[in-house]
């Protein structure tokens, strides 16, 4: 399976890095992003949510674990923040699963590792680590989406 790493040294480059990967997604997809608190989930959100055409997106969602943008081209850029999920019966009364089965929407999902077991079998892996104080090192993985990941994202940013 391709991979690909990147190196952002701030925050507006881990934008612009998720714009890119927004020109690729397809309605239907989600979106994993595995990290630390303040590793820049929430940033490469704001990145996608701009190269998708909305406004820049809230820093998350404080108060509910969802929340649903509409999209000019009529479908939804749906942000799941996990991290303050209680336990998996809060998940199942989420209706996680169907949220993250949804044709009509992009679903980026922060904190996955607290949905294991209920997550997708395709979806892109964005991983993302601090590497100095502005520096973040971000790994794409996609898992089941063909290779539409590999055509545009694989030459650098
Ligand atoms: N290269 C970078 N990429 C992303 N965020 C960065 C970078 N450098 C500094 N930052 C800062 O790190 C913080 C990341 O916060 P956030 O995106 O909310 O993290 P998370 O959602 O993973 O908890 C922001 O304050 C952002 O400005
Ligand atoms: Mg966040």
């Amino acid at each position: 399976m391709s991979e690909f790493t990147y190196e952002t040294a701030s925050a507006d480059e881990t934008r612009a890095l998720g714009a890119r990967i927004a020109a690729l997604l397809e309605a239907g997809d989600v979106v994993l992003l595995h990290g630390d608190l303040g590793a820049g989930k929430t940033t490469i959100t704001q990145g996608i949510g701009s190269g998708l055409g909305t406004a820049r997106l809230a820093q998350s969602p404080t108060f509910s674990l969802v929340v649903d943008t509409p999209l000019p081209n009529g479908s939804v850029l749906r942000h799941i923040d996990l991290y303050r999920l209680n336990d998996l019966d809060e998940l199942e009364a989420l209706g996680f699963e169907d949220l993250t089965n949804d044709d009509s929407a992009i679903t980026l999902v922060e904190w996955p590792e607290r949905a294991t077991g209920m997550l997708p079998e395709r979806y892109l892996l964005i991983e993302l680590e601090p590497s100095g104080t502005d520096r973040r090192s971000i790994r794409l993985r996609p898992f089941g989406l063909g290779d539409r990941f590999a055509e545009e994202l694989g030459v650098g940013i």
